[in-house]
């Protein structure tokens, strides 16, 4: 039995003061919950996020960083800052890097390596735009992207990270994938894993993403192969994230 694991994405939301209120309804509400929880915050809050979550339930993370590891590289974050500032988690390949910043497949995966290589744990995302879906291309999309991957890091580095699936449709969109539809391509992504390593397969947690809210999280949660949620837009609504975490 896998665990759940919900983590929120603030995205480019938050101020110091709006920050404070929901860091703390949010530890005010997640001790009765047996879902592990994370959020990714921006960077400038990872101290924030460090000084009032250390200690808790409750682990955080980044939602981007370098591929390098320092140098002359403006305006950029290595791993080893997210390390310094306690950093669990950082999502790698979300589809808003992919489509306004020109991440590719490879970018991603170098991405992902760096990640693990400083200790940190990937929150790897795959998912096809709406034109891809109707074109039937799902598959070979999701397929495409986790290949990269595995093609430079390996399955067993699986056993060190996190996938979500975010089919880009979904996204902030207020159109969920049924559970059918999510369940389908879950499915997929961890028949591709254990096609490599079944071990690794059984264990690896696959996170779904898109519009996910208190009203949909039970039903998603509840199929076989969906094990939490990456939550962007409701991890703002503490009471929301608390009943999505809830869920799990
Ligand atoms: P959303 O975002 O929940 O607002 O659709 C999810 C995400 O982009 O991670």
């Amino acid at each position: 039995m896998r665990r759940t694991f919900v983590a929120g994405n603030w995205k480019m939301h938050g101020t110091l003061a709006a920050n404070e209120a929901l860091l703390t309804a949010i530890l005010a509400g997640i001790a009765d919950t047996k879902t592990q929880v994370a959020l990714c915050v921006p960077y400038p809050y990872l101290s924030q996020a460090q000084s009032r979550l250390a200690g808790t339930a409750v682990a955080w993370g980044a939602q981007n960083l370098s591929q390098h590891a320092k140098g002359a590289y403006t305006g950029e974050v290595s791993a080893a800052m997210l390390n310094d500032f306690g950093c669990r988690y950082v999502i790698v390949g979300h589809s808003e890097r992919r489509a306004l910043y020109g991440e590719s497949d490879d970018l991603v995966a170098e991405k992902y390596a760096a990640a693990q290589a400083a200790g940190l744990t990937p929150i790897l995302c795959l998912g096809e735009t709406l034109n891809e879906r109707e074109a039937c291309l799902t598959e070979q999309v999701v397929g495409r992207q986790l290949a990269a991957v595995l093609a430079r890091c390996g399955a067993a580095s699986l056993a060190k990270a996190v996938i979500a699936y975010e089919p880009v449709w979904a996204i902030g969109s207020g159109l969920t994938a049924t559970p059918d539809q999510a369940q389908a391509v879950h499915a997929f992504i961890r028949g591709q894993v254990r096609a490599m390593d079944a071990a690794v397969a059984e264990g690896l947690i696959i996170q779904y993403g898109g519009s996910v809210k208190a009203a949909s999280a039970a039903e998603l949660f509840a199929q076989p192969d969906i094990d939490g949620g990456l939550v962007g837009g409701a991890s703002l609504d503490a009471d929301e994230f608390l009943a999505i975490c809830k869920a799990g």
